[in-house]
Order: C-alpha cells, then sequence, then structure tokens
C-alpha cells in the first residue's frame, strides 16, 4: 500500500515541477528562506539575470581534478588541463574536486574571477572524510568513542587543514546508517543505530562548518548518500535498496534530518534505488522530502557520475533523458559526468525544462558560494596563506591520538591479561599488520603531504620500559601464507611471555566498492592465528577492520580482544596507550558483531516477529532462529571493557506513568567496583510493547559518558519526552501512541537493569 503512496508523491512532486505555476522556489529569495531579498539576493538575481543558460549550466557542474584519476573513483569524463581552463575561461563549471594543492587552484580561481565573462567564483570540494593532512580514525572507529564532540574536534581540525588547501567544501559526512557488514562502506559512517548517527551526523557537520561558513577556515558540509545507499541488498555496494517507506523514514532518513538542522547546505544524492526509483532522479526525496518537506535551502550534487549512471540502471533511455530525469527530480549539480553542460541548453530550449527549474539550481548554488564568502573574496584561503598554517600541527596529532585511544574497543580480557606491564615483559608482535604503515590510515587518505603514520612496533617500542622487548614477525600476508611465516611466528611466541596478534583486514578490504561475501578473518591469517595459540602464549588480538566481523577459533578465544579499526596517523602510539595501560580503553561498539557470518544483515534493533526465541534458548522448533546459530550476538552493540569493572546498581523512575505531554526522568547509579578511574558508557533503551506498527525489541533513545573514581558511584539521569517515544506511524507520519514501554539503562544493547512505565493520554 505504501508503495503506491510513494509512487503517487513522486508523480505529485513531479507533475508540479513540470507544470504547475511558479512556487515560492522560484520566486527571488532562496527557497524557504522567509528573509526578505538583501543585497547579497540582489547581486544573485543580478547575475542570474545575465548569465546565458549555458553559464547557468555550467554553474550546476562540477569536475574533478584533470590530467589526474583519483583513485577512490573509477576513470570517468577524464580532461585534460586545456579543457580545464578553457572550461572555466567560459564559465561551463562551478568548481572542481579533489583537485590538490594551492597552486593550480589559485591560477583557476584568478581565470574564473577575472577571465570568465561574470567572473563568478569557484567552488573548490573535497572527500575530507577523516582528516587531511592529520589522518583521524575512521568515522566508525571514532563513533565507538560515543563522544560527538570529539568528532566535531576533529571535523573543525580537518576542516582548518583542508582549507589550507584551498578546500571549503567537503563530502561528509557519510551519514548512512549501515546494518549489514558485509558493505564496505560501512566504516564511513557511525554503523547500525539511528540515535548515535543522528548525535555525530551533527557534530561533523557543526565542526566542519565552524560557526561561521563565511570564514576563511570553515568547510560546507555534504551529508550523504540520500538516501539508503547503506541498505544495499546483500550488502553489495550499489546495489537495489528494496526497503518500505517507514523504515526509510524512522532508519535512513533521520540522521540526514539531523544533519540539515546542525546547518549543512549541500546533500549528496546516491547510487542507489530505492523501490525502482535510483535515488538521483528520485522527486519524492529530493524534492518530496529534502525541499517541501525539510524546507532544504541549499543545493543537492550528484554523487560521481550517478546521473549518467541511471541509463545503466534502465532507467533513463539515454544521456539526455537521464539528465533531464535526475535535474528535473532535484538534483542540482551534476558531478563529473558532464551532463547537465552537454544537455541542459538543449533541454530548456525545448521546453522539456523550465527555465524556472534552472535558475532555482542555479539561485541555490551561487546562494551557498556567497554564504562561503565567495563573492566577497574569491580569493580567500588561495593567496599567501601563511606557512605555519599549512605545516603539521603538533596540536591535531595530540588530537588524532586521543581520538585514535578513544576508539578503541575492548572486546574481551580474560584474567586481567591487559595492561601488561611496561617492564620486563618479552613481546611477540606477530601477524601482517605488526609492522609498516599501509594499513593503518584508512580509506580516505586520498591527499599529498599527510603527516607520517605511527606503526604498531614503533609506538610499542617507543612505550617499553627497562627489560622489556617486541620481536616482530609478519608470519603470514593478509590473504596468502608466506613462506616459513608460521615457524617464525610459533618460535617468535614461544620465546616470548606474550603475544600481541595484529590481524585482521587490509585498507583495501573494506571502502567504497570493498563489499566482503565473507566477513571473517582471512584463512592465512586464522592459521597463523591457530598455530600461535598453540603454543600456549597468552594471545592479545589487535583487530584491524572496518566493519563488524565474524571471529572463530583462536582468534574469538585468544585471552584479550582490542578492536582497532584504522585508526590514522596515530595508530600505534594509540595501541601502546591501551595494551599498556596508559589509557583505559573506554571505546564501546557501534555495530554488533555477528556469532557468524551468516547471521548479517545483524543489528540489536530488530523485530520480535511471531515467533520469537528468549535468549540462549535450545529450542529451536518453530522459533525465529538459526538451527545452527542463536540469536544473539558475539559482542554487542553498545559493548565494551575498561580496566575497571562498573557495575549497576539501580534505576529509578519518576513515576510509573508518563503523561504524553509530561516527561520521565529516569535515574541510575552506577559503581566504579575497580582501582583505576573508569570511564563508563551508560545508555537508555526503550521498547514499546505494542502498538499499531510493530516496534524494535530496542532503541536507543539516550547515553552519556561518566568518570567515575575508583569505589565511587555516580548517578546519571536522562528525561524523556513524548518526541522520544515517537515513531512512524500506519499513515507514514511520526506518531506516538499511548501503551505500555519497557526501558533499560545498560551497558549495551543486550543488557541492563529492566524498568517498565506506561504512556497515557493525560
Ligand atoms: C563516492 C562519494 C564521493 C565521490 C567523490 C563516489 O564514488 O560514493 O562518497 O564523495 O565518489 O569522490
Amino acid at each position: 500500500m505504501h508503495a503506491r503512496k510513494t509512487a503517487q508523491t513522486a508523480l505529485v512532486a513531479f507533475l508540479c515541477l513540470v507544470s504547475c505555476p511558479p512556487l515560492p522556489a522560484f520566486a527571488a529569495s532562496v527557497p524557504g528562506d522567509p528573509a526578505p531579498a538583501d543585497a547579497a539576493d540582489v547581486r544573485i538575481e543580478s547575475l542570474l539575470s545575465r548569465m546565458t543558460v549555458e553559464e547557468k549550466a555550467g554553474q550546476l557542474s562540477l569536475f574533478g581534478p584533470a590530467d589526474i584519476n583519483v583513485p577512490n573513483n573509477p576513470q570517468a569524463g577524464w580532461r585534460n588541463a586545456q579543457q580545464e581552463t578553457a572550461d572555466v575561461r567560459a564559465g561551463r563549471l562551478t568548481g572542481l574536486f579533489n583537485n590538490a594543492g594551492l597552486e593550480g587552484k589559485r591560477r583557476l580561481q584568478q581565470i574564473a574571477v577575472n577571465e570568465s565573462r561574470l567572473g563568478i567564483p569557484l567552488i573548490f570540494g573535497a572527500d575530507v572524510i577523516h582528516g587531511f593532512r592529520t589522518m583521524f580514525p575512521m568515522p566508525l572507529a571514532e563513533a565507538s568513542s560515543w563522544e560527538p564532540a570529539l568528532a566535531e574536534r576533529t571535523a573543525r581540525a580537518a576542516a582548518v587543514e583542508a582549507t589550507a588547501d584551498g578546500f571549503r567544501w567537503t563530502f561528509a559526512p557519510m551519514v548512512d546508517i549501515a546494518r549489514d557488514a558485509r558493505w564496505g562502506r560501512g566504516l564511513e559512517g557511525v554503523g547500525e543505530d539511528v540515535y548515535l548517527a543522528k548525535q555525530f551526523a551533527a557534530a561533523r557537520v557543526r565542526g566542519f562548518q565552524g560557526p561561521d561558513l563565511s570564514r576563511p577556515d570553515a568547510m560546507l558540509a555534504t551529508p550523504k548518500h540520500f538516501a539508503a545507499y547503506g541498505a544495499a541488498e546483500g550488502g553489495l555496494d550499489y546495489n537495489v535498496s528494496d526497503i518500505s517507506e517507514r523504515t526509510l523514514r524512522e532508519v535512513y532518513l533521520p540522521p540526514f534530518r539531523a544533519a540539515l538542522d546542525a546547518g549543512a547546505l549541500s546533500v549528496m544524492s546516491a547510487f542507489n534505488e530505492i523501490g525502482g526509483v535510483p535515488s538521483t532522479a528520485n522527486p519524492a526525496l529530493l524534492t518530496g522530502v529534502l525541499r517541501d518537506e525539510w524546507k532544504f535551502k541549499g543545493f543537492v550534487v550528484s554523487d560521481y557520475t550517478a546521473d549518467e549512471e541511471l541509463v545503466e540502471h534502465g532507467y533513463a533511455a539515454n544521456p539526455r533523458e537521464a539528465a533531464k530525469q535526475a535535474f528535473m527530480a532535484g538534483t542540482d549539480v551534476s558531478m563529473q559526468s558532464g551532463l547537465y553542460i552537454r544537455y541542459l541548453p538543449d533541454l530548456v530550449a525545448s521546453g522539456e525544462v523550465p527555465m524556472a527549474r534552472l535558475d532555482e539550481a542555479v539561485r541555490r548554488v551561487l546562494h551557498v558560494k556567497q554564504k562561503l564568502g565567495l563573492f566577497d573574496d574569491p580569493m580567500r584561503g588561495l593567496d599567501g596563506l601563511p606557512a605555519a598554517q599549512r605545516a603539521e600541527n603538533p596540536e591535531f596529532i595530540a588530537l588524532a591520538r586521543e581520538d585514535a585511544r578513544r576508539s578503541i574497543v575492548m572486546l574481551k580480557n580474560e584474567r586481567m591479561l591487559l595492561p601488561l606491564p611496561k617492564a620486563g615483559t618479552k613481546i611477540a608482535l606477530v601477524g601482517p599488520f605488526a609492522e609498516g604503515t599501509i594499513d593503518l590510515m584508512g580509506a580516505w587518505s586520498l591527499f599529498p603531504g599527510q603527516s607520517a603514520p605511527v606503526g604498531i612496533d614503533q609506538g610499542l617500542r617507543a612505550a617499553l620500559g627497562p627489560g622489556s622487548s617486541v620481536n616482530v614477525v609478519r608470519g603470514s600476508g593478509i590473504e596468502s601464507a608466506l613462506p616459513g611465516g608460521i615457524d617464525a611466528a610459533v618460535a617468535a611466541a614461544k620465546d616470548a611471555d606474550v603475544v600481541l596478534l595484529a590481524i585482521g583486514e587490509s585498507q583495501k578490504m573494506s571502502g567504497e566498492a570493498r563489499s566482503r561475501s565473507d566477513i571473517g578473518i582471512p584463512q592465512a591469517q586464522q592459521d597463523l592465528a591457530e598455530a600461535v595459540a598453540a603454543t600456549g602464549k597468552p594471545v592479545v588480538v589487535l583487530l584491524s577492520n572496518g566493519r563488524a566481523m565474524a571471529l572463530k577459533g583462536a582468534v574469538r578465544n585468544a585471552r584479550a580482544i582490542l578492536v582497532t579499526w584504522f585508526l590514522g596517523v596515530q595508530t600505534g602510539n594509540a595501541i601502546a596507550d591501551v595494551v599498556f595501560g596508559d589509557f583505559n580503553p573506554s571505546g564501546r561498539l557501534p555495530v554488533s558483531f555477528p556469532q557468524t557470518a551468516g547471521q548479517v544483515p545483524y543489528y540489536y534493533g530488530h523485530k520480535r516477529t511471531g515467533r520469537p526465541t528468549p535468549a540462549n534458548a535450545p529450542e529451536t522448533a518453530f522459533k525465529t532462529r538459526f538451527v545452527d546459530a542463536t540469536n544473539e550476538a558475539l559482542y554487542p552493540f553498545g559493548f565494551g571493557l575498561g580496566y575497571s569493572p562498573v557495575r549497576y546498581d539501580s534505576v529509578e523512575l519518576s513515576s510509573e506513568r508518563m503523561p504524553l505531554a509530561g516527561t520521565l526522568r529516569v535515574r541510575a547509579t552506577v559503581t566504579n567496583t575497580g582501582q583505576r578511574d573508569a570511564e563508563e558508557v551508560v545508555q537508555l533503551y526503550i521498547a514499546e510493547r505494542a502498538a499499531s506498527v510493530t516496534r524494535p525489541v530496542r532503541e536507543l533513545k539516550g547515553f552519556r559518558k561518566l568518570n567515575i573514581a575508583p569505589g565511587a558511584s555516580e548517578q546519571v539521569e536522562f528525561t524523556l519526552t513524548a518526541d522520544d517515544l515517537q515513531f512512524i506511524g500506519r499513515d507514514l507520519k511520526p506518531v506516538v501512541e499511548p501503551g505500555e514501554f519497557d526501558l533499560w539503562v545498560a551497558p549495551s544493547a543486550a543488557s541492563g537493569i529492566r524498568k517498565h512505565f506506561v504512556l497515557t493520554r493525560d
């Protein structure tokens, strides 16, 4: 039923864009902006009135750098420097992306401003995803900190560095929810949970954009990929997302809304289709949701050649048709395909694209350029930047170390194997990631001039005390055995007090187009782990990973497991800080680790079904469970250990009844029962027992990170309002329904103290 509704909405939006009388969106001010025309609007309107149709199409066309093929993108629309210069001079492009280096940008900006007919400045964009010069942990790793404020700081630092290279626009944050660990791009986002993703989305936008977009160190943020790109069927990148409109609205859209509410002024459309309509040509999404419902004032940029790909999707008959479909649906700017500059003039001439729609899109782009201060000072950030601003910044390096150690999640620490004593410890550091720095930085370390990374071996050695040693043996390759590797590793293990096993995924095993059908440790490394474990020496797994992994055998049974993701420039130091106890690990999983690969997609907030299985029930008959695995996660969402255990003592509610218009206060007491300071992420979950549409078994609704002194108890208080209990009702609109709720205050999605309350009408 809802599918028909989606189609209707899409049709109405589409028809209106083609034939309805001019909407306020076509008036002189920016759509949705109630402010009267000011000087900026006058400038933009004056420009618009003088632009040719081709110049307008140029303002909607964005390209990668000439003569270079950026490794993270397929080769498409390749252009040489001569063409590029000619296009800038003719006003045939709005800007460039991933064109590193100040010199080239300065030259092109001068041509745009001084030699093009109308002197409209270019905008320079880049994939600044987790750092620019100082590479921070990948976003999924950073999400393990459960500290959005930290993500705001790293985004700010990245913006400071990238703007010093002339980039004023980032294609970040990625806010796609990822619930299938096979999907390779989960590491660019926040993981499986909507609430956590919303907090990080907003924080990263604030960080990139800073307090004022016109400041020279502000970067325009671009939440991406709109929408439901992470719901790809089978976890296969670029694949179909066939989800209900309810799931779209409840799970996939809210992080975008949070990013826009935080002030983001551009959005990137996604590659995928939803229910037969590719997102880049989906009017219900790009116009219906973004403009009509959310009153978004910025512009939509396509993903890389996503408009052209409408032909491959089988949605447009040819490239001209593709340009028309994407543009009329609401994709304002075309990335890399060149389709808009090629076809929009003709589409306008033939009346297939109204001039009003063209003006609307150009107005949006010029408005954002204006907000960035580019009209006032096009050379801002490009001219004579002090060298100091472009040099390595010790403060950012320190931030990277702090960020990296806060991103590490300790899953297991049997008999307190960790932390290791710094003095008098013989360590065998074994595994393909033990030394070297190739696989530390993460998928989006694109630009030259990055600060030198610290390898695991280097970090450990720098921290060692007297009488300790680190013997490094690779033992195996990442996906294939090394001749004699296992023998050498076993010998090193036998000679050591403890083995640190640096295994997992290489950087190339996750990221765009890096979906994996098997989310386990590659066999060659598994063999290495089994052989090393057979020596009987205690093993600490240092897991290098871009996704939740299915751990088995000696890896799963190791005495200690640290999830170390891709931690960036300070990897080795951060790992050493945790291994030797200079830092007490405080990360918590932003994704569930399943028992086996066959359980994926696996996420904590699933539905009950009509035949749920109680936790750990042995009975498989006629229940929603696999015959060969329980339904529990191996390590649940929200889980992580520290060196000081924390006990959840009590949870009190201000009342057992909460009126719709009222609030419910939830107070919990937690105690640090260990010997060291503890950091605890106290999590609040709810579930409505019965509603007009079924609800997940749990939903995160709040969290606090607490510092607790040894032996001390701390209280934490949450306040729930009706907004927290809202869901998407049968009519696909937000609704709150009185009824019975369970509530947990918990250290993870699979545990905690449970309470019950009733939501009443009054
Ligand atoms: C990715 C985007 C990225 C763009 C430009 C695409 O392949 O999906 O996330 O921003 O390339 O590099």
